[in-house]
């Protein structure tokens, strides 16, 4: 069976991640959980981009050598942050280690032997931020000098004999592909971009450089390395065994995993992954990813948020406050997936204590709370409420649709509208007032039934987003005992009513989401 295969950028280790990073990791996490969840057999690639002069200098300028400094970040500072915040990838590539680079010279050599490459001179800017060849209508112009617009820096000047890609003979190949696929590049905007880019012709790409050493050598002419993004750009196929035997184990994986299904990238990066590298594919003559989806940024005093211009912020410094699910729900709720948003202390306060204190884990506490009080701790006898089953149906319904075409905001909001109509069902029916009167107890227990059902729906619907919160509402409903595992559980057969079986011990959980400490 193919599997659904998402990748997220491999991203540069000249700092530690930022909030920025995570955004895109946790999309990519929330999604492939969301796959799991649908029955598919799901492969979820992140890593690191090590090679190039943007690292090279960072570890310079900490008097570090090179390979030190990317071992010493990504053991202290990647890949324990993305334990820290719950992402269930199932591999990490480094750019350093060698089934990569291996790969990518056995790639480059078949290239070559194609008549792809030839050698060359480049003279032109570059951007060392960006680790790209700049054309002069890239730039801004600041008295005279020219800047990189992502990073506001001076660009340099390079002068170099170099091997190229015959990528302009890819030009039309591409037009027609996106013409013919316009999913295969989201949003809308992003390609128009690409595709007003490439209408307006694009040149063959230098793919090596001579003037320093940390890259992949070039088989062929060992005094130069690899161009950085050549390198980059070939882990989401490396990864998965691309260049190995189709009988081998790298073959096989790639088989199941190739052609990708959604590369995540952030749109800063677009051309890259909706040029460069389809070009690279067409040129071996393998299938191109089925999607490049480009998000938006997220702003610091209106710029991109950036390793470079020092102004990230770390995710330990948010998840300190909030928890780390609330940071996982947070920027996918606020920000519609492909467009620009800020970071907001006083906005993620408001939505915690509204959407997620009040609305979801309120919702759970009265819930054990009053079980434990009418009904002995035990799940009554299974009722339905034919409004509010009906209102799961369409909520499953919209959500997937909305989460499979990476709509976050639009799958989410579907979710927490059911939770909102729950609430409005408890407080309709006033268990409390219900209690009072032990002539009422059937009805009390079926209007408790149908919430604690509402709340196995939403643990189960939540869970991509929100893993651990809902681990410990799917352990308060006494679910784990009747139905397994909260991530085995399946969208397809969330809806249907009446699995919480009668009987199931409920235990209070712990407070879903404390209310949140003054911050000085
Ligand atoms: O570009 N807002 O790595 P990188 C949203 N190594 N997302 C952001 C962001 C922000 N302010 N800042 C970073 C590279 N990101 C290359 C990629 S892939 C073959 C090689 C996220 O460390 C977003 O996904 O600069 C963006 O595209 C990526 O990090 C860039 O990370
Ligand atoms: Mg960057």
């Amino acid at each position: 069976m193919k599997s659904f295969y998402l990748t997220t950028p491999i991203y540069y280790v000249n700092d530690a991640p930022h909030i920025g990073h995570a955004y895109t990791t946790v999309a990519g996490d929330v999604l492939t959980r969301w796959h799991r969840q649908r029955g598919e057999s799901v492969w979820f690639l992140t890593g690191t981009d090590e090679h190039g002069q943007k690292v090279m200098r960072t570890a310079e300028q900490n008097n570090a050598a090179p390979q030190a400094w990317v071992d010493k970040l990504v053991a202290d500072a990647w890949k324990p942050n993305w334990t820290a915040l719950n992402i269930a990838n199932d591999d990490f590539i480094r750019t350093t280690e060698p089934r990569h680079t291996e790969r990518v010279q056995k790639f480059l050599q078949s290239l070559k032997d194609s008549g792809h490459i030839y050698a060359g001179k480049y003279e032109g800017p570059y951007c060392v931020g960006c680790e790209e060849f700049k054309l002069p209508g890239d730039l801004i112009d600041a008295d005279g000098e020219k800047l990189c617009p992502i990073h506001s820096k001076p660009i340099e000047l390079v002068n170099e004999n170099n091997w190229f890609f015959k990528l302009s003979e890819f030009t039309q190949p591409l037009l027609d592909h996106y013409k013919n696929n316009p999913e295969a590049c989201q949003p809308e905007s992003a390609r128009n971009e690409v595709v007003s880019f490439l209408e307006g012709g694009v040149s063959d790409l230098s793919i090596s450089r001579s003037t320093f050493d940390w890259g992949i050598p070039v088989p062929w002419d060992t005094d130069q390395v690899v161009y950085v993004w050549f390198d980059a750009l070939l882990n989401y196929a490396t990864a998965v065994g691309l260049t190995d035997a189709p009988d081998s184990e790298g073959g096989k994986k790639f088989a199941e995993t190739w052609p990708a299904d959604v590369h995540l990238v952030g749109k800063d990066i677009l051309r890259f992954h909706a040029v460069i590298w389809p070009a690279m594919l067409m040129a071996a003559g393998i299938d191109i990813p089925k999607k490049v989806f480009a998000h938006g940024w997220l702003l610091v005093g209106g710029e991109k948020m950036s390793k470079s211009k020092l102004t990230g912020i770390a995710p330990s410094d948010i998840t300190d406050h909030f928890g780390v699910d609330a940071f996982r729900y947070y920027f996918l709720r606020a920000i519609p997936f492909g467009s620009d948003g800020s970071f907001s202390w006083e906005d993620m306060s408001a939505r915690y204590t509204s959407e997620l204190a009040n609305d979801f884990g309120n919702l759970a506490s009265r819930l054990a709370a009053m079980i434990e009080k009418y009904c002995e701790g035990k799940i009554p006898a299974v009722a339905e409420d034919s409004a509010l089953s009906a209102a799961l149906v369409e909520t499953v319904a919209k959500a997937d649709s909305a989460m499979v075409a990476l709509d976050f905001q639009g799958g989410i909001n579907a979710v927490m509208d059911f939770c909102k109509r729950v609430n409005g069902f408890v407080t309709e029916k006033q268990p409390w007032i219900l209690a009072k009167d032990p002539a009422n107890q059937a009805e009390l227990e079926a209007v408790l039934y149908n919430t604690a059902e509402s709340l196995r729906a939403l643990a189960v619907l939540l869970h991509p987003v929100m893993p651990a919160t809902t681990e410990i509402l799917w352990q308060s409903l006494g679910a784990q005992d009747v139905l397994g595992d909260i991530s085995k559980q399946q969208i397809s057969s969330v809806a249907k009513w009446g699995q919480l079986p009668q009987g199931a011990t409920v235990t209070k959980t712990p407070v879903l989401f404390p209310r949140l400490e003054v911050k000085e």
